[in-house]
C-alpha cells in the first residue's frame, strides 16, 4: 500500500486514482445508485485491501441508498448502543454533535483517537462507510494511517517478537480514558458491557485479500499484551501507538458533504479530529460492515 497504483485501472467505466502516499484511492466512474455486479464488487475489494480507503465524491445517498450500497460488501452490523442509530434505520449509526430538542442525534465526541472499528469485538468489522451530511467550514477532518506500514517499518527483531503476541482488546477501554468527562458520554451500562466483554486479537493480522501483514494494535481499544503485566506491556504498547501514527504513514480527509469514504479496518485505523467550533453541526451516518 505504500507504492502508487500502478496506474488509474479498476473496471469498465471505473477508475482509481490514489489521493496520497500514505494510502487512499479515489473512485469514479460509478453510480452508487445502482445494483453493482461480481466483477465491480470485487475490483473494489481488491482496491480497497490496496489502499487501505476508498473515497466518493457527491454521492447524494439516501439512508436506504448508503445501506444497500455498503451490503454489496458483507452484512452489516447493529452498534452495541442502540441510542446512536438513525431512527428505523438500525444499521446506521450516527456520529453527530447536532441537538433537537436538547437530544444529541447522534454519538458525539465519537473516534476522536486513534481506532479501528469494532477491534473491542470477537469479530471486529471488515470496514466502514462514513458519509457526510453536515460539516463545519473548518476543522472536522478524519485522518487515517496505513498499518501495513506501520508493521513493514519496524525492525525485524520487533516484528518477529510481536508476530507471536495478542493483545486486549476492550470497548470501555475508550470510556475509562477518553470520556471519563464528558457527561454526554456516560459510562457503558452493564447490559453494554455484557455484550462487549475484553477480547484478544494477534497483534499482526495477515490480510485476506492481500496477503500482507498490518499492525492489529490501537490506542482507543488496546488495553494490554495477553501474558504481560501492565507495566511491562503498556511502554511496548505506547511504543506501538507513536510509531503506527507517524505523519507520513497518515492521510488527512477534509470532508465536503456528500463524500463518503469506505475504509479497511483490517489495515488502517483512523481518528476523528475534535478542532471545529462545537456549535457548528457535524454530523456523517456510517454503516459498519461485519468481520
Ligand atoms: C468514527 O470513528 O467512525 C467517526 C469518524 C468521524 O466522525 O470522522
Amino acid at each position: 500500500m505504500g507504492e502508487a497504483l500502478k496506474k488509474e485501472f479498476l473496471t469498465g467505466s471505473i477508475r482509481a486514482r490514489r489521493i496520497s502516499t500514505a494510502c487512499g484511492a479515489e473512485i469514479t466512474g460509478l453510480d452508487l445508485k445502482r445494483p453493482l455486479g461480481s466483477t465491480e464488487v470485487e475490483a473494489l475489494h481488491h482496491v480497497l485491501g490496496e489502499n487501505g480507503i476508498l473515497l466518493f465524491r457527491n454521492t447524494d445517498l439516501s439512508p436506504d441508498e448508503h445501506i444497500a450500497f455498503s451490503r454489496h460488501f458483507g452484512e452489516l452490523e447493529v452498534h452495541v448502543i442502540g441510542d446512536f442509530a438513525l431512527p428505523g434505520k438500525p444499521e446506521v449509526f450516527v456520529v453527530s454533535n447536532v441537538k433537537e430538542e436538547g437530544k444529541l442525534k447522534g454519538a458525539v465526541y465519537a473516534g476522536q483517537y486513534w481506532h479501528s472499528d469494532l477491534s473491542y469485538m470477537k469479530k471486529p468489522s471488515m470496514g466502514s462507510l462514513l458519509l457526510c451530511r453536515e460539516m463545519p467550514e473548518i476543522g472536522g477532518d478524519t485522518m487515517f494511517a496505513n498499518m501495513y506500514l506501520a508493521y513493514d517499518t519496524l525492525s525485524e527483531s520487533m516484528r518477529n517478537f510481536i508476530g507471536g503476541l495478542s493483545a486486549v482488546h476492550d470497548y470501555s477501554h475508550a470510556y475509562d480514558t477518553y470520556f471519563a468527562h464528558l457527561k454526554e458520554r456516560p459510562p457503558l451500562t452493564t447490559g453494554q458491557r455484557a455484550k462487549t466483554p475484553p477480547v484478544e486479537h494477534p497483534m499482526v493480522r495477515v490480510h485476506p485479500v492481500t496477503g500482507r501483514k498490518a499492525l492489529y494494535v490501537n490506542p482507543g481499544f488496546t488495553k494490554g499484551i495477553v501474558g504481560m503485566p501492565r507495566d511491562e506491556s503498556q511502554p511496548i504498547l505506547d511504543l506501538l501507538f507513536r510509531h503506527s501514527t507517524r505523519a507520513e504513514f497518515i492521510y488527512r480527509h477534509k470532508w465536503q458533504v456528500n463524500d463518503m469514504i469506505f475504509w479497511d479496518n483490517r489495515c488502517v485505523t483512523h481518528y476523528a479530529l475534535s478542532d471545529y467550533d462545537f456549535s457548528v453541526r457535524r454530523h456523517m451516518h456510517r454503516t459498519t460492515l461485519a468481520g
